[in-house]
């Protein structure tokens, strides 16, 4: 069912409270290394201001769980979030009480104010309908613009819905939605899925679901080696996820039965740690990885064979690294599928910081179709799950 979105309603003179995703890689000195999520946001809220709005933005950053934690303060993006919007952000440190409600009531059509850090408070994380209720404290309009955090009943996402006349869908969770359902509901085939990164436990709801629905998947990284163990491969001390090596089977299994052609690496470059300069091999289709040595990348066979899939596809999704690519010498996996990302005919679609940052490494961020700005959301909209901050919002 489609959504109403901000465009749809008045929002002139209105107190709109946007729900965003700001949550952002931040380095050692707390700096933000990766402002993607922040340029996300501006043109639902550039809209907003130039509509004559006056706009509360609100968001998490990390994993705080409900403590105030300095290191996880909204205060950097704030500021970042002033410099790219070229006008003043005010910055409230707290997200409920008087001074949020005197911030608030400051707002004049046209500015904006960022609230602290909404899982410094207890209530977020827990759904709870009273911080929902104080949230939502003199708003005529709420806009969810997080996509990222769209698969988390959380109070700024699910309870406050109810606790304001209108929950509309902001332009960039419209353009999410509108992108990742070339995915979900009828792809154009054939429709290859990519999946890489460690964990195969992060990911079995969509594979199950993949093997219904995709022509081809093409496995990398880590998460490979669990099902290559399964399937009988001596992998050295490669990382492996043994509690799973059963689901791992029973998905070939589906997969043969569906007739979704599922591709394994039959190469790899492995090396006894994941460190620069170290000394690699190549173990080729048909060899077993030593015990002292670990696979860190797919080998120059894989490569060649996904590459020619990817050009064969018509839509391609790709979710997770081929190896350990913040390596250079375990990069070249991940940055060949980034190229051939690029290269490619079909419609691209990429969720997950890492395959982000690959493809912003390799260059060619411009020449893939759409990168979601949501890592387990975009997983979980593929694999067909309802996401409650999507729910949540008035029908159009
Ligand atoms: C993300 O980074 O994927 C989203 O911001 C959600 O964050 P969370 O996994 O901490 O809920």
């Amino acid at each position: 069912m489609a959504k109403k979105a901000v465009q749809d309603v008045p929002v002139k003179g209105k107190l709109v409270f946007v729900r965003n995703d700001f949550n952002v890689p931040l380095g050692a000195a707390g700096e933000i290394t990766d402002d993607t999520r922040i340029r996300a946001s501006l043109p639902t809220l550039r809209y907003l201001l130039e509509s004559g709005a006056r706009v509360v933005c609100s968001s998490h950053l990390g994993r705080p769980k409900g403590e105030v934690i300095p290191d996880c303060s909204l205060a950097p993006v704030a500021k970042r979030l002033g410099e790219l919007m070229g006008k003043t952000v005010a910055f409230c440190p707290e997200t409920v009480g008087a001074k949020a409600e005197k911030a608030k009531a400051r707002l004049k059509p046209g500015q904006l104010l960022l609230l602290e850090n909404l899982r410094f408070h207890p209530g977020e994380t827990r759904n709870d309908p009273a911080f929902a209720a104080e949230l939502a404290r003199g708003i005529d309009l709420y806009v969810d613009d997080a996509f990222g955090a769209c698969h988390r009943a959380h109070a700024s996402i699910d309870a406050i819905t109810r606790c304001v006349p209108l929950a509309v869908a902001g332009l960039l969770l419209k353009k999410e939605i509108d992108s990742l359902r070339l995915a979900a509901d009828e792809p154009a085939r054939p429709y290859l899925v990519i999946l890489g990164g460690a964990k195969v436990s992060d990911k079995i709801p969509l594979l199950k679901h993949l093997v219904t629905k995709a022509d081809t998947i093409l496995v990398g990284g880590a998460m490979a080696y669990t099902f290559l163990k399964a399937r009988g491969m001596h992998i050295g001390y490669s990382k492996v996820e043994d509690e799973c090596l059963d689901t791992c089977l029973e998905i070939l299994r589906r997969a043969e039965a569906g007739g979704v052609r599922f591709l394994l690496p039959m190469d790899h470059i492995a090396a006894t740690r994941a460190e620069a300069n170290i000394t690699v091999r190549i173990i080729r289709p048909g060899e077993e990885i030593p015990g002292e040595m670990m696979g860190l990348d797919i080998g120059p066979e894989t490569v060649e064979a996904y590459e020619a899939e990817i050009a064969r596809a018509r839509l391609v999704f790709w979710n997770g690294p081929m190896g350990v690519f913040e390596v250079d010498t375990f990069s070249g996996g991940t940055m060949a599928i980034a190229l051939a990302m690029a290269a490619s005919q079909a419609m691209t679609i990429i969720g997950g910081g890492d395959s982000l940052a690959a493809v912003s490494q390799a260059g060619v961020a411009e020449r893939i179709g759409h990168i979601s700005t949501g890592g387990g959301a975009s997983l979980e909209f593929l694999a067909g799950d309802k996401l409650p901050g999507i729910e949540a919002l008035a029908e159009a």
